[in-house]
């Protein structure tokens, strides 16, 4: 007798409900309640129809994402819900929370689908790498149709239940709270009336009008091109919504299974899966229990209207607390106040959202440029200047200013928050809230943890990064924290290799063709030389740039010249001026190298940078430094990051690499012992965990 099922019967309507905390997860043990749940059922002679329904916080959220790459058991899923669907008396999916994946294929093996008002559907394995393997692609479109079983699969989106209600994918709408009572009475009416029993495998109308109809799908492919770059699993998933409308369902499925497997053993897949569930351990703290005590956060100040404190403000607003926004002139704080508007209205006419939402953002901002109007907010952020004096005169103020208990944060990149927060009396009340740009866009939000900041401060860090919709990365205190501090060795060799003569075009291709938006040079361009080579002194390349009034895309281009379209050509001023610098810096030039060699100078280092950030306890887990990349630098998913990447490539391999590198270029390679030891103990950096 499963411990995760009940089976009751009312009124002849059998009730199999599952209950498996947290999220109904088709777990073997669910898949096998489930069937004993049917056989139950269907051994009732006074059942005349039959609701399956779950408990907790929602309907079936898919497959056992953990089960995948172990043994199977049995039965499978595909081998569960053909089961099902042998049934001779109508079934009725009642769905709330989210049917998601396997939960959304086993409700399309019942014959009805009811679900409350809240719920959504979604086949969102395209998120792991995969492609729904248990039907999903063969009965969507058979429901929907093909562009919309196109779009909503290989977005991986959840539907709402009022969308899917009008595809079809629900046959009715619950009362919300009423869900068992209103599926049992759903059932009670089919049973009435001797409604059909509705199998989706054998609607045909909706994917026969597409049969051979290839140019549909290419269309689509094209559309999407820039989207799906790299992927793997969009391309399967368009190939089996092409089975369902060119083949016999079983057909069809057999192509869909066959298309699974093989995304399910490729490293895409593996990768995707291991930041599913790294992206959710980054706010598990070893010594900071979930239970630690938070401090509430209701109000928020601000410090500091640029490019930073206007985009940290947005999120704030995002989320519907009030921001009192504080500047050192009026000038300044006007010129802050209308990017953040102009920000909002942007969104407007994507139709991301309405004029009414827009106004309603800005009138939660206090404007001010008196530093006494942060007297009564919770938290605190400053995004001034990055200079060690002003941040220690920022928070001398604050501490006088701040009310007992509020957090006060630094948004610093690179600065000792220890010795800011030795500006305070209250350094246990001092943390690290470091955002990356545009801070209203990206994901990532790095909690920084100096040597007194309280435990309290970093649960609060935590469950405000969710509130914010960013996630958190714990990071200790050293210089660029965790994300920038990987990312900046790539950057280094990237400059390094340009003065040997490789080409800054075959470096932004290399790294594009790798998997990221674009290259480090092109990035540059972008987001302006100036703010780049901010604070140094030294003589670089982007340095020469900027003394030529060449700032990037903004102003004369940089490395890069820019037409009407901002198509780039590689600038004969830049390349003079990697000549110059080169020559100066006695730098010898080398042969053409080719990619792979290209991709061991620039990730390589990435990786042992973030093997001493492991080995240092800066970061937690070899995890978080993956998702660090992933949220903060846009690392391509598909490889696990840098860490998980590194596995896949053989640690050794890299430390051996780097060993050679160190020979010919100096220590900037020379490999961490702390990774010279894992590869030599045949450890994981994905596994690293403290
Ligand atoms: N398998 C195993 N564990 C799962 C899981 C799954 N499908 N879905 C969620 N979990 C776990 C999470 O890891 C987390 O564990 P933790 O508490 O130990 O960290 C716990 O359940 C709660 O999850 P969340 O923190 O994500 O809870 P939320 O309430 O924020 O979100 C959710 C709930 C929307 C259901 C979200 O968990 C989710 O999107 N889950 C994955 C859905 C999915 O991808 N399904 C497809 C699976 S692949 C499949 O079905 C293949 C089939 O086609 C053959
Ligand atoms: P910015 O120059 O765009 O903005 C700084 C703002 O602070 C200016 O508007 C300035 O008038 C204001 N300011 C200066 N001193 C002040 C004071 N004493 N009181 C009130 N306002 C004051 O700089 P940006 O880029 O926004 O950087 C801010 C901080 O964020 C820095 O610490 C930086 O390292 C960090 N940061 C920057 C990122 C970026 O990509 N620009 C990314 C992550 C962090």
């Amino acid at each position: 007798m499963s411990d995760v099922m009940t089976f009751e019967v009312e009124n002849g309507i059998g009730v199999i409900t599952i209950d498996s905390p947290p999220v109904n997860a088709l777990g073997v043990n669910t898949r096998r309640a489930v069937a004993e749940g049917f056989d139950k059922a269907w051994a009732d002679a006074s059942v005349k129809a039959i609701v399956l329904i779950c408990g907790g916080r929602t309907f079936f959220a898919g497959a056992d994402i953990t089960e995948f790459g172990k043994p199977p058991q049995p039965p499978s899923l595909p081998e569960l819900l053909t089961y099902l669907e042998t049934s001779q008396v109508p079934v009725i999916a009642a769905i709330h929370g989210a049917a998601l994946g396997g939960g959304l294929e086993i409700a399309l093996h019942c014959h009805y689908r009811i679900a409350t008002p809240s719920a959504k559907a979604g086949l969102p394995e395209v998120n792991l790498g995969l492609l729904p393997g248990a039907g999903g692609t063969q009965r969507l479109p058979r429901i929907v149709g093909v562009p919309a079983a196109l779009e909503i699969i290989t977005s991986g989106r959840h539907v709402p239940a009022k969308e899917a209600l009008d595809l079809g994918i629900f046959d009715a709408l619950a009362e919300e709270g009423k869900l068992r009572e209103d599926a049992i009475a759903f059932a009670q009416k089919i049973v009435a009336e001797n409604a059909p029993l509705i199998r989706v495998r054998d609607r045909q109308d909706r994917v026969e009008e597409y049969r051979g109809q290839s140019d549909v799908f290419d269309a689509f492919r094209k559309k999407n091109a820039r989207k799906f770059r790299g992927f793997k699993a969009p391309e399967s998933i368009i190939k089996a919504i092409e089975a369902a409308a060119n083949l016999p369902y079983d057909d069809g499925a057999a192509e869909e299974r066959r298309l699974f497997m093989a995304l399910h053993d490729g490293v895409q897949s593996q990768a995707q899966r291991y930041v599913f569930f790294a992206e959710r351990k980054t706010s598990k703290v070893p010594d900071v229990p979930k239970d630690t005590p938070t401090r509430a956060v209701n109000k928020v100040g601000v410090i500091g209207a640029g490019t930073m404190g206007g985009g940290i403000t947005m999120n704030f607003l995002n989320a519907g607390m009030p921001v009192t926004l504080v500047e050192q002139t009026q000038e300044a704080l006007d010129r802050g106040l209308s990017v953040i508007r102009r920000n909002y209205e942007n969104s407007a006419k994507k139709g991301r959202m309405t004029a009414e939402q827009v106004e309603q953002c800005v009138s939660l901002i206090s404007p001010s440029t008196d530093y006494g109007d942060l007297g009564d907010q919770d938290l605190i952020i400053e995004a001034v200047f990055e200079t060690m004096e002003i941040k220690k005169d920022v928070f001398t103020k604050l501490d006088q200013i701040a009310k007992d208990g509020a957090i006060l944060a630094s948004n610093t990149s690179y600065l000792d928050l220890d010795e800011i927060a030795g500006s305070t009396g209250r350094p246990q009340d001092v943390i690290g809230l470091h955002f990356f740009s545009p801070a209203n866009v990206m994901p990532l939000l790095e909690i920084v943890r100096g040597e007194k900041t309280g435990e309290d401060l970093i649960n609060t860090a935590m469950q405000l990064a969710k509130k914010i919709g960013k996630t958190p990365v714990l990071s200790r205190v050293c210089y660029g924290f965790i994300a920038n501090r990987v990312m900046t060795v790539r950057g280094k060799q990237a400059d390094a290799m340009i003065l040997q003569g490789v080409s800054p075009e075959d470096i932004d291709r290399v790294i594009y063709d790798y998997g990221f938006a674009m290259g480090p040079f092109q990035m540059r361009d972008l987001v302006g030389l100036d703010v780049i080579g901010r604070g140094s002194n030294e003589k670089t390349v982007a340095s020469e740039l900027v003394a030529r009034d060449r700032l990037g895309q903004k102003k004369n281009g940089g490395y890069y010249d820019y037409d009407e379209n901002r198509k780039a050509t590689l600038s004969p001023i830049a390349m003079e001026i990697i000549r110059d610098v080169a020559a100066e810096k006695g730098v010898k030039q080398e042969p053409q190298i080719d990619e792979e060699e290209i991709i061991a100078r620039l990730l390589y280092p990435v990786v042992n940078e973030g093997a001493r950030v492991l080995d240092e306890g800066v970061a937690i887990r070899g995890s978080d430094v993956d998702i660090a990349c992933i949220k903060g630098y846009n690392w391509p998913v598909y490889t696990g990051g840098p860490m998980f990447w590194a596995d896949t490539v053989g640690l050794d391999k890299i430390a051996s690499k780097l060993s050679d590198l160190a020979d010919q270029y100096g220590d900037a390679f020379a490999p961490s012992p702390f990774l010279v030891k894992l590869a030599k103990e045949g450890g994981r950096l994905s596994e690293v965990s403290s």
